[in-house]
């Protein structure tokens, strides 16, 4: 197993863009709230994902797997610390580089799937295509050949609220890769699922992974399911640790270092 470990005043060079490193944290914190109402969430969580990989993140609930997912996407900020993208670091960008990296450089499946219940499964995934600005019938056409990717084109013309929980999985998968991102960050995606479903949504991920020659970052309870991922980390008290897939299940015990 790869290790996360890292000196602590480590930035990116072109030396780890060499190396193949796509996606990096360096002393990630994210504190919520405020005064005596703090919560603690992220303290110092360091990453490395390097091009192609399958990670998996396992932590039990609240340990800051949503939180940790939504600070690389930059879908909100760190208390401190910083995200880099092909060693660039995010927080550098300006408005517009920045919706361009959410748009383009990172596919975000939610915990929830967020998908707009009264559009049609096709509208749903072709709508990051519409913000970004692409023509209505290409952005259709692009979404109707990522629903038969993930197996779903006899339902594209569905409102997505007359879908299964399954089914609108798999259009989240696909309006999470329709931009053609490198990076896959995917929230517990078979959080909701029973195991027969849960097993046929990982194997459409890690053939998508492969196919579309992804990077991806998967949080996830399941650790069946994480074992099957080229490495796993642990989220212990707001830190990431590498963990074998025995220790994981054994019930995440601290104090080693990544
Ligand atoms: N916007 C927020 N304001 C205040 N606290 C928050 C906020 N978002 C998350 N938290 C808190 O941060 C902690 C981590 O939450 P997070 O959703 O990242 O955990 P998680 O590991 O994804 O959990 P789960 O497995 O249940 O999805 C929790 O204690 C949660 O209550
Ligand atoms: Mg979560």
């Amino acid at each position: 197993m790869k290790s996360d470990a890292q000196p602590a005043n480590r930035t990116p060079t072109h030396e780890s863009l060499d190396a193949g490193v796509i996606m990096e944290s360096r002393g990630l914190k994210k504190t919520y709230g405020r005064g005596s109402q703090n919560v603690s969430v992220l303290t110092d969580a360091n990453l490395i994902l390097r091009k192609g990989e399958m990670v998996a993140v396992v932590a039990p609930s609240g340990a800051g797997k949503s939180t940790l997912l939504h600070l690389l996407a930059a879908l909100d900020t760190p208390t401190s610390g910083t995200v880099y993208f092909d060693s660039k670091a995010i927080e550098t960008s300006d408005d517009e580089g920045l919706a361009e990296f959410r748009n383009r450089a990172v596919g975000f499946l939610w915990q929830r799937h967020q998908l707009l219940p009264d559009f049609t499964a096709a509208e749903n995934v072709a709508m990051p295509l519409l913000v970004r600005g692409e023509k209505f019938t290409s952005a259709l056409e692009k979404a109707r050949k990522w629903l038969a990717e993930v197996g779903l084109e006899d339902r594209a013309d569905h409102r997505a609220g007359e879908l299964s929980g399954g089914e609108q999985q798999r259009v989240a998968i696909a309006r999470a890769l329709v931009t053609g991102p490198s990076v896959l960050l995917a929230d517990e995606p078979t959080g909701d699922l029973d195991e027969q479903n849960a097993w046929a949504m990982f194997e459409l991920l890690e053939r998508l992974h492969r196919v579309h020659q992804l990077t991806s970052l998967i949080a996830t309870h399941n650790l069946a399911l994480a074992a099957r991922c080229d490495r796993i980390l642990g989220l212990e008290h707001g830190v990431l640790r590498s963990r074998e897939a025995a220790a994981i299940a054994g019930g995440f015990p601290g104090g080693e270092a990544s």
